[in-house]
C-alpha cells in the first residue's frame, strides 16, 4: 500500500474535516498508513478550527474550489449542498471524488460502492464515487454472502439508529437533553415528562433523551421516511437487485454511535443456519458473534467490521433473521470511503498527477 517516493503520493483534501465523519476519516488515513503527500482539510470557515494529522495541527479553512482542483483525491464529508456544488466540477477536471452525502448515490452514472460487495463497479473513467447510507451498509455487507448463496428476494428491516448519524448538532442536542434528564429538569422522576416540559427538539424531530421515535428524515406523502426510502433504493443498487422487495422501519434511539438493525431475509431456497453462519464467518468485513452472544452499539463503537449475531430461522427455513451492528461513522461512512480510495490506489488509478 505504501508508495516509497513522496513525490508520487497523492495530494488529498477532506471537505468537512472538522465534522464527525471528517475527523474519523483523517484519523483513518493515518491509522491505515494511506500514502499522502499533502493533506488539505477544509470546512465551512464559520469557526476557527484545527485537526491533528501525523502529529501536526492543521488549521481547517473555508473550502476553496481552486485548491481542490490541484488535489488528486477529494473526500466530501460535508452536506448534500456542498457535494452538489463541488463534486461534478472536480470530477470533470480529473480529480477523484468520494462523496459521503446522499446527493449522487442513486445517480445511474455514479457508482455507489461498498468494497466488500461491489468494488468491481469502480471504473477509471468514473471519477465521482458515492459512499452509501450508513444504515444499509451493515446489512449490505452481512447479507451479501447469504444473498449470493440463496438469493434474497425480500428484506424486512427495523433499524435502531444512533444520534451521531444525524450530525454534530443532533448529538449536541442529545447530550444537552441527557444532562437535563440527569438533573431531572424537564423530566419526571418516573420517566414521564411533565406536561408542557418535554425538552425542545431542533436538530431532530422529537426529544431523543429517554425516547425512541420512528422518524429519520422527512416523511413522503405515503408515510415513508427519507431514511427508509434511501435504505431500500441503495440496497437494490449496491446488490444490483432492482426487483428486491425491501420494507424498512427506521427508528432513532438514544445511542451515541453505532446503528443496529434487525433483518429478516426471505430467500429463494432454504439455507440452514449452520451454513449461513459458516458463510458469515468467512465473509470479508464481517465479525460473527459466537453462539448466543450478540453485538451492541456500545461494544462495537470504533470497530471496523460489521458485527452480526442472533442468526436464526425466520417464519420458515426460507427465511433468516439476523441482528447487525456497525459503526455509522466508520463502516457507515469514513472507513468505507478510505477503503474505496485504497482500491483506487491498488489498481494504480489514484496517483500524483503531473502539474
Ligand atoms: N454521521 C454519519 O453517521 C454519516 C454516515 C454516512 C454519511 N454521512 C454523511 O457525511 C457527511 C458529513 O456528516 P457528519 O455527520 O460528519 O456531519 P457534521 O458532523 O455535521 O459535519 C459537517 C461538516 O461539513 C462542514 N460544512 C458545513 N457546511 C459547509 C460548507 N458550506 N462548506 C464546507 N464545509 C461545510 C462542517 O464544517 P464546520 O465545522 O465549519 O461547520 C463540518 O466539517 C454528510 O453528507 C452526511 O450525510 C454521515
Amino acid at each position: 500500500m505504501r508508495l516509497n517516493n513522496k513525490t508520487l503520493m497523492p495530494c488529498i483534501a477532506v471537505v468537512g474535516a472538522s465534522g464527525m465523519v471528517g475527523r474519523e476519516l483523517v484519523a483513518l488515513l493515518e491509522k491505515r498508513r494511506f500514502p499522502v503527500s499533502l493533506l488539505l482539510p477544509f470546512a465551512s470557515g464559520r469557526a476557527r478550527q484545527a485537526i491533528k494529522f501525523r502529529g501536526r495541527s492543521l488549521v481547517v479553512p473555508a473550502v476553496d474550489f481552486q485548491s481542490l482542483t490541484d488535489c488528486d483525491l477529494v473526500f466530501l464529508v460535508s452536506s448534500d449542498a456542498v457535494a452538489r456544488r463541488l463534486a461534478p466540477g472536480l470530477a470533470r477536471r480529473g480529480v477523484w471524488v468520494i462523496d459521503d452525502s446522499s446527493e449522487f448515490r442513486l445517480d445511474p452514472g455514479v457508482p455507489l460502492i461498498i468494497p466488500e460487495v461491489n468494488a468491481e463497479a469502480l471504473s477509471p473513467t468514473k471519477r465521482l464515487i458515492a459512499g452509501p447510507n450508513c444504515t444499509m451498509t451493515g446489512l449490505a455487507v452481512a447479507g451479501w454472502p447469504l444473498h449470493r448463496e440463496a438469493t434474497v428476494r425480500e428484506a424486512r428491516i427495523a433499524s435502531y439508529q444512533a444520534v451521531s448519524g444525524a450530525g454534530r448538532a443532533a448529538l449536541a442536542e442529545f447530550f444537552a437533553q441527557t444532562r437535563r434528564q440527569a438533573a431531572n429538569l424537564g423530566f419526571g422522576t418516573d420517566g414521564r415528562a411533565p406536561v408542557g416540559r418535554v425538552p425542545r427538539a431542533i436538530a431532530l424531530p422529537k426529544a431523543i433523551a429517554g425516547n425512541v421515535f420512528p422518524q429519520v428524515g422527512r416523511f413522503d406523502a405515503d408515510g415513508h421516511s427519507e431514511e427508509e426510502l434511501k435504505v431500500a433504493a441503495e440496497l437494490r443498487k449496491v446488490w444490483g437487485t432492482p426487483n428486491l422487495r425491501v420494507s424498512v422501519t427506521a427508528v432513532r434511539v438514544p445511542v451515541v454511535r453505532g446503528h443496529a438493525l434487525s433483518a429478516w431475509l426471505n430467500l429463494t431456497r432454504p439455507l440452514p443456519v449452520s451454513r449461513a453462519r459458516r458463510l458469515l464467518a468467512r465473509a470479508p468485513g464481517v465479525e460473527l458473534h459466537a453462539g448466543q452472544d450478540y453485538p451492541t452499539p456500545l461494544d462495537t463503537a470504533g470497530c471496523w467490521p460489521v458485527h452480526v449475531g442472533r442468526v436464526r430461522t425466520g417464519v420458515d427455513t426460507r427465511e433468516l433473521a439476523l441482528w447487525v451492528v456497525s459503526d455509522n461513522l466508520l463502516k457507515g461512512a469514513a472507513l468505507n470511503s478510505v477503503q474505496i480510495a485504497e482500491h483506487l490506489l491498488r489498481r494504480g488509478w489514484l496517483k500524483r498527477r503531473s502539474r
